[in-house]
């Protein structure tokens, strides 16, 4: 799939932020875990979470989703603990099924987790817990396959505050005997919806959110019914391109306090930040000056808002830097962003932004979701037609993405062949 947008235009309005896509990945792990029907409200209709429900279905989950944004989901019939069908390959998120699984049924057998190549992405945290919980653990076939004959609480230190084992090692102690300790945890906006998820099925987690959580393990978990926070990702990236075509864009609904890293950076960049309530404007200014950003952790500026920053500081007066501290291989779209005619250089874990003039549009090729999406801010704020290749990516995490953009004004055409493409540049040319 590919995106072919026409640069220039401010975009303006307001845009509905969907529910988050990586808390409901955590989620629907969690609804599994129940023998009781889970409903599951706010859900955001993108691939990552449809190849979710497809390998629920493939283990014999029942699975309701007659409307777009909510799902009912019944697990009380799963008859295998093995979830290796090729699309759970594919995502990230199939990890949280060894957590869910394992809680609940004490193994289960996942095929080694995908996602985006942005970095070697070890799951050796998670593994480390569930042994600590009691589970031994094989490699076979690229399948992980664990087994416990008892799962028991455990004093668990992360070496790093990953969000991903953090999740996943809720999700088996919640139904493990005792109690269960977990330091350095991630502190992201997901992991206290997903606890919160997890205790309305009366699960007993305390500190979500804080670097240690503590689990007091339960016998059962029962239904719910649970909507889903707002994508703090989604509406960072539609207030960076408020910023970028110097526009005047209000997210809503949204956690302010979730994006607070991001409002800070573009107030610094000279945009203005208006909070109320629910919602946050941003109103672009003509001049955007560049700042320094490091990824880091929840509360830190996230790694998956990078991409879009570095689009933002390729359009910025002076020079910028962003050091990438979580992956080591999230700068591939800045050899993207050379061909628009930014000025940028990658030494090791930093790039350099240098100011280089007004973007030019370009073919261009998305290496990952959120790069897709920084590219097409850049080609939406770039002179001429812009074509964008390898967007299912950007598909994976971003409902209706175009949709949303054109609300805003944006001219931009999600197309297929060849032949599409060359009609959408008549179009929009
Ligand atoms: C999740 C998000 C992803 C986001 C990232 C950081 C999902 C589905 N994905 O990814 O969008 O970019 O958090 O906010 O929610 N690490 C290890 N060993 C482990 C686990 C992690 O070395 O066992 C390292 C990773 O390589 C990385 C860092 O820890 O350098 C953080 O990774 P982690 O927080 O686990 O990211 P994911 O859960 O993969």
């Amino acid at each position: 799939m590919r995106y072919v947008m026409k640069g220039g235009n401010p975009l303006a309005g307001e845009v509905t932020i969907s529910g988050a896509k990586n808390a409901a990945l955590g989620i629907l792990a969690a609804a599994i875990m129940s023998d009781e029907t889970v409903i599951i409200e706010n859900l955001p209709d993108v691939r990552d979470v449809a190849v979710m429900l497809e390998a629920f279905r493939e283990i014999g989950v029942l699975v309701d989703r007659s409307e777009r944004h909510r799902v009912k989901i019944n697990a009380a019939n799963i008859f295998t603990a093995c979830a290796d069908n090729p699309s759970i390959k594919k995502i990230r998120a199939g990890y949280y099924l060894l957590g869910a699984l394992l809680g609940k049924y004490r193994h289960a057998e996942v095929s080694m987790p995908g996602g985006c190549n942005i970095g070697n992405r070890p799951i050796d945290q998670h593994l480390k817990g569930f042994r600590m919980l009691g589970a031994v653990h094989e490699n076979n076939n690229s399948r992980v396959i664990l087994d416990a004959k008892e799962l028991k609480g455990a004093h668990i230190f992360l070496d790093m505050a990953s969000v991903g084992a953090t999740i996943n090692l809720m999700l088996a102690a919640v139904l493990a005997k005792g109690n269960t300790t977990i330091e350095n945890a991630a502190k992201e906006p997901h992991i206290v919806d997903v606890a919160n998820m997890l205790n309305s099925m009366g699960a007993k987690i305390k500190g979500a959110g804080m670097d240690t959580i503590r689990i007091t393990g339960v016998e059962r978990l029962h239904g719910t019914e649970y909507a889903i926070i707002p994508d703090q990702i989604e509406a960072g990236t539609f207030m960076m391109a408020a910023a970028v075509t110097r526009g005047d864009v209000t997210v809503r609904p949204i956690i302010p306090t979730h994006m607070d890293a991001i409002s800070a950076k573009l107030m610094e960049m000279g945009c203005e930040i208006i909070e109320q309530g629910d919602s946050i404007r941003v109103v672009g200014r003509p001049a955007l000056y560049s700042c320094n950003v490091k990824t880091q952790p929840y509360p830190g500026f996230p790694t998956d808002m990078q991409p879009q920053m570095g689009v933002a500081l390729s359009l910025a007066e002076g020079v910028g830097t962003i050091t990438e501290s979580i992956f080591e291989n999230r700068f591939k779209y800045v050899d993207e962003l050379s061909k628009m005619g930014a000025d940028t250089e990658v030494k090791g874990s930093v790039a350099i932004f240098k100011s280089s003039g007004p973007l030019k549009a370009a073919e261009l090729v998305a290496p990952d979701l959120r790069a897709g999406a920084a590219l097409v801010l850049a080609g939406l704020a770039a002179e001429g037609v812009t074509v964008l290749d390898g967007v299912d990516y950007v598909l994976r995490g971003y409902e209706d993405f175009d949709e949303k953009l054109r609300g805003l004004g944006a001219e931009i055409i999600l197309t297929d062949s060849e032949e599409d493409v060359a009609q959408s540049k008549l179009r929009i040319g």
